[in-house]
């Protein structure tokens, strides 16, 4: 295990002590963040996505009580909230409490938990970095209570009651795919998955002499959740035009490069532009696929490229530094692909590098992103990425 990971586990230890005593009975575990490889926004229009759960995220110190009390206490956020189980309130929309007090919530209602409980939540997740910290949180909520609880949950409905959670009780109306990698990803492997049907392959991840590297622009993305929604509404906005033409069609999963060609006239540029983005997008991920079950990891780089072009011009959901981080990567050695991930405007840049070429690509972005923006990046190359689970304390 990492030393990253021994941390948290000492720092659950100690914050459990000090708000509710020993740990030594307390059950501990962990949901990972994801970096999406490729399949940006196509996830709210029924297409595919291959994202993987990173070495970082989501850890919960969690036992039950013998009243109603519902007590957890945030490390992150040095701050403790307490409850009684049916006496709930809603929490400010995207604090850290309504992730995880969602998810209680959302499991008393379905009759699932029988009494309280107390937890310690904390995290090394870069917090606003587009890496999933939120579905983290709600998949880490979920496993450990369901841990406590002792009750079965289907991991599909776990990740459904978390994006349920996510548009409800944080107002993001986020496609499935953040829950889903955070629940169902596993180690070693990418998540190809089928956001209309929800069928998923664990696509082995043997990369050889190359690294994934993820690196954060440390722009916060204030804006996202507005524009992401916007995003949504336009996207719509081009379905039922086509679904005007074709009543068979219900999202741009069914709609094709020609038939935006032929037919896209009437739609606003935006629409147009945001349909183009998606359709193609939904032939690289499956091209991508390929591409790494073959060992193609060039043409996979290629793909991530084209990713981001499209994402720039087309979908618009990337920013300068982004840009910026992007390019510098795609002129350095030994890089074979870069581009944005997550939802943008901010965020992190998600590269394939050979391994001899990191060292030059950390110092070049330390050097020319850090003078054209004043911002230092956080590099970091994915050695091993974790799943979701109970974790033992030997
Ligand atoms: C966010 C959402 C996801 C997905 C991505 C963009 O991470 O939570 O559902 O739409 O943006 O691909």
């Amino acid at each position: 295990m990492t030393v990253a990971h021994d941390a948290m586990i000492r720092s659950l230890a100690g914050g459990f002590a000090m708000h509710f005593g020993k740990a030594d009975d307390a059950t501990i575990v962990m949901a990972p963040g994801r970096v999406n490889l490729i399949g940006e926004y196509t996830d709210l229009n029924d297409g595919y996505v291959m994202p993987m759960t990173i070495d970082r995220g989501i850890y919960i110190a969690i036992r039950k009580r013998s009243d109603n009390r519902v007590r957890v206490a945030s490390v992150r956020y040095d701050e403790l909230i307490e409850y009684e189980l049916d006496n709930f309130s809603r929490p400010k929309p995207g604090s850290w409490s309504s992730y995880v007090f969602g998810v209680v919530e959302e499991l008393r209602l379905r009759g699932l938990l029988d009494g309280g409980f107390e937890a310690v939540v904390d995290g090394n997740l870069n917090l606003g970095a587009g890496l999933s910290s939120s579905a983290a949180l709600e998949v880490a909520t979920a496993v450990s209570l369901q841990q406590v609880f002792g009750f079965e949950m289907d991991p599909v409905d776990t990740v459904k009651l978390c994006q349920h959670v996510e548009h409800s009780y944080a107002n993001v109306l986020c496609g499935i795919m953040d829950q889903f990698a955070c629940r169902i990803g596993k180690k070693d492997h990418a998540l190809f998955l089928d956001c209309r049907s929800l069928k998923y392959e664990n696509v082995p991840v043997a990369l050889g002499d190359h690294r994934i590297v993820i690196v954060s622009s440390e722009v916060k993305r204030s804006l996202a959740s507005s524009a992401y929604n916007a995003r949504r509404a336009e996207c719509q906005e081009a379905v039922e035009h086509f679904a005007r033409l074709d009543p068979g069609i219900q999202s741009l999963r069914d709609v094709s490069a020609d038939m935006v060609e032929e037919n896209g006239d009437e739609l606003s540029v935006n629409a147009r532009r945001r349909s183009r983005h998606v359709i193609a997008e939904n032939q690289r991920v499956l091209d991508a696929v390929a591409a790494l079950r073959s060992g193609k990891l060039a043409e996979f780089g290629r793909l991530m490229i084209e990713s981001h072009r499209s994402l720039r011009d087309d979908f618009e959901v990337s920013c300068a530094e982004l840009d910026l981080l992007v390019r510098l990567a795609k002129n350095t050695d030994g890089v074979l692909g870069s581009r944005m991930t997550g939802a943008g405007f901010g965020g992190c840049t998600v590269s394939l590098v050979h391994k001899d070429a990191v060292a030059s690509l950390t110092e070049t972005l330390n050097t020319d992103y850090s003078a054209r923006f004043d911002l230092t990046p956080d590099v970091f190359v994915l050695e091993r990425n974790l799943e979701a689970g109970p974790l033992s304390l030997a």
